[in-house]
């Protein structure tokens, strides 16, 4: 761990130098990821122009620290067309008991309400109700899965395809393809659409004639 910048990043919990890892025998193991080290404030920020990811569907936050947690968050001012238009996000640090403390004043708490104060495209959320439905997940991720959502994305579909139908072959017709595409016609925008469709392929113009 990087040394914790102030009380927000909880020091009575960590402090420099707590996980240390062997770098190559963790590497030698890994059959199907990448390991990217170094500060999260600097590898964030050439990661999709890098790596240029398929869009991505979640993120596990584990950084522990308020301040490592806010400079993660840049990730969402990637290019549409590197995120879903909602990403399920599992955070680590914010479920325990009065040892750990966690609270909406330190920590990833504070860094989702400090993101969701300043951002009006892009918001953290819980996903209500996943105590019901999430039977499968450890009870302690009913708290700690969340949801961020693209506000503008999601916006898609009550202003472009509402009236809009579905085929039986699951295509979605647009039904002012023209100017939908007129207004939102970058590849990104396409791209977002045809993931806010859950798959579906979207027609286009000349599909809907
Ligand atoms: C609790 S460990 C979790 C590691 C991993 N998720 C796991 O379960 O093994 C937290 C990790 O976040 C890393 N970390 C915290 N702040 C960081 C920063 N600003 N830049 C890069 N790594 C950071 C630490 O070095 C540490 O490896």
């Amino acid at each position: 761990m990087p040394p914790p910048v102030d009380y927000r990043d909880l020091p009575y919990l960590w402090q420099a130098g707590y996980f240390a890892m062997e770098p190559d025998k963790l590497k030698s193991r890994l059959r199907s990821s990448k390991l990217m080290l170094g500060p999260v404030e600097e590898t964030i920020q050439h990661f999709c122009s890098q790596e240029n990811p398929p869009p991505i569907g979640f993120i596990s936050f584990d950084l522990d620290y308020y301040s490592s947690t806010m400079a993660a968050f840049k990730i969402f001012a990637a290019a549409p067309r590197h995120l879903l238009p909602r990403i399920a996000c599992y955070f680590d640090d914010m479920v325990g008991d009065i040892d750990w403390a966690y609270n909406d004043f330190t920590g990833e708490l504070l860094a989702i309400r400090e993101f969701n104060a300043a951002n009006d495209d892009m918001k953290l959320a819980p996903v209500q109700g996943l105590r019901f439905y999430g039977s499968r997940l450890p009870r302690a991720w009913h708290e700690q899965i969340f949801v961020a959502q693209s506000v503008q994305a999601s916006g898609l579909l009550p202003t472009d395809l509402r009236s809009d139908r579905v085929t039986p072959r699951g295509g979605v017709v647009l039904r002012r393809p023209r100017e939908f595409l007129a207004n939102r016609c970058p590849q990104d925008q396409a791209n977002r659409l045809r993931m806010a469709t859950h798959g579906h392929s979207v027609l286009t113009p000349a599909h809907v004639g």
